[in-house]
């Protein structure tokens, strides 16, 4: 039979293949290129709108490797007020011409992609293998959420209205693909759009920005105004201004806006405490890769990162399995994010007051890996072993490099250690077992399940991104999923009777 539309015409881009040499060379002329962040990003990463120049404030902010050599200017209430209040083409776009932009802005970013590694290795040190993946699919998003508007344009019982405006808050930790996915997503669906990046990501939110603006999107439509939070704060608290506030970033700042403001239109993707079962049939050198991967990778700074390991009693008393995840974590390249061979980069923001609490107390647990920390950014892995569920670390993220360890008396239990966390955001299992996996499938309340991978990484279409429980707030559908586009549409159902 036909396969739906959506499935018929995208496909993932692939990653670099890093094993190739010509890529290799390419990736020695990023470093040379990045060697001198000004020459490429100017002085000063600029508020860009349709506003008239003017004087804002421009801060400077530290980052891993020291004061970043550019100052970021920041927008403030005038300048929000004019770009709310004002008018774009952009409403008059048919479906089809807007979709042909996002397709011509994920074509421009295949093109920028060695800038788009270059800005996010300078600003946040983040790796590059890591980079090159969030670009893949922010080129995805910029695909699929093409393809959704064209869904919605050819299917028999929508018709969908432009007009208003989103406003999209995106994080640090990715500093390219979240905000692509929320920018684009708003502007398939006809809205114009404000991005008010992470002040530490602004960099990265200018370099995708002038992407999107290079293709002809235009600035009436999108607006890049990174900013204070007092200066948002007022817009926040009126629920009329926005037809979605699209955030991704703490739990704790998606409940206070919406207990302020509770008809606020609030789409947001917040914290996670992820745990990893493994169980006595599990493939543990696999599972030990898996758990690894989804640890570690960004140094932990992933909302979707295992940072609780449950492992059933036998797993937990081989002490071949302990060794081997010891090893495996240790062995772990830490350091400099602009060496290819790195695999752990710095933290990209000052080490944060719950990692400093867990790495100060020596009472509840035995390191299995002692984490060491240099200076305030950069920490090596770490792993807790034989924590409980009374510790601070069980149910509260750290967002950082360190993995705590946690024993179960068989699956039941260890299911019932993942069902008492507040989070809910990914959730894992090794096992080789079809009937465990099975049922660990049908117990478990998270957004993204997967077994036998990592829980980290989620792929456009195949695996749509999105939580339950203290993960998720406000109406939010999952991102790169059929329904991310849709939600944000002004929809009227069609007459098909007549
Ligand atoms: N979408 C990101 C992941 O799956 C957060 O890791």
């Amino acid at each position: 039979s036909e396969l739906p539309k959506t499935q018929m015409e995208f496909a993932n881009v692939a990653n670099t293949d890093w094993v190739l040499l010509a890529n290799r060379n390419w990736l020695d002329d990023i470093k040379k290129r990045w060697k001198s962040p000004i020459d490429i990003l100017g002085s000063k990463i600029p508020v860009v709108a349709n506003l008239p120049e003017k004087n804002r404030t421009l801060i400077a902010l530290e980052a891993w490797d020291g004061v970043h050599p550019w100052k970021y200017e920041l927008a403030d209430i005038e300048d929000y007020q004019k770009v709310i209040g004002s008018d774009s083409e952009w409403t008059d776009y048919s479906i089809e011409k807007r979709a042909k932009l996002l397709r011509a802005a994920a074509v421009q970013m295949e093109k920028n992609r060695a800038d788009l590694i270059g800005v996010a290795v300078a600003e946040l040190g983040k790796t590059i293998a890591e980079v090159d993946v969030e670009v893949s699919e922010a080129i995805d998003f910029a695909n699929y959420y093409a393809q959704s508007a064209l869904d919605v344009f050819n299917s028999e019982g929508i018709i969908s209205m432009s007009g208003g405006i989103n406003l999209v808050l995106s994080p640090w930790n990715f500093p390219i693909a979240i905000p692509i996915g929320g920018v684009l997503a708003s502007l398939a669906a006809g809205k114009r759009v404000i991005l008010k990046p992470s002040q530490n990501a602004a960099a990265c939110g200018y370099l995708i920005a002038k992407t999107l603006w290079d293709v002809g999107i235009p600035k009436s439509a999108f607006a890049f105004l990174p900013a204070n939070e007092d200066t948002l704060d007022s817009f926040l608290t009126d629920d009329s201004v926005f037809d979605a506030v699209i955030l991704t970033g703490g739990t704790a700042t998606a409940k206070f806006l919406l207990e302020r403001t509770p008809k606020l239109k609030l789409y947001a993707e917040t914290g996670g405490k992820n745990a990893t079962i493994i169980t006595a049939l599990a493939d543990k050198e696999q599972a030990i890769k898996n758990v690894v991967q989804s640890a570690f990778g960004n140094a932990g700074q992933k909302c979707s990162a295992t940072s609780l390991l449950i492992l059933e009693e036998e797993v937990f008393n081989d002490l071949h399995f302990k060794n081997l995840l010891k090893d495996a974590a240790e062995s772990k390249v830490h350091g400099n994010p602009w060496v290819f061979n790195t695999e752990i980069g710095p933290l990209a923001v000052k080490i944060n007051d719950k990692l400093k609490r867990v790495l100060d107390n020596t009472t509840d647990s035995e390191w299995l890996l002692k984490p060491k920390l240099d200076g305030d950014f950069f920490l090596s892995p770490g792993i807790k072993w034989g924590i409980s569920y009374e510790n601070y670390e069980y149910n509260n993220e750290l967002f950082g490099p360190i993995l705590c360890v946690m024993k179960a008396k068989n699956l039941d239990h260890a299911i019932s250690l993942v069902d008492n966390l507040d989070y809910g955001l990914t959730s894992g299992i090794e096992s080789l077992d079809t009937n465990e996996v099975d049922y660990w499938l049908n117990s478990i309340k998270a957004g993204n399940l997967y077994a036998n991978r990592s829980t980290t990484g989620a792929i456009v279409q195949r695996q749509p991104f999105g939580g339950m429980k203290a993960s998720c707030f406000g109406f939010g559908m999952k991102a790169g999923g059929p329904n991310y586009v849709l939600q944000f549409l002004n929809k009227k159902e069609k007459d098909l009777t007549s």
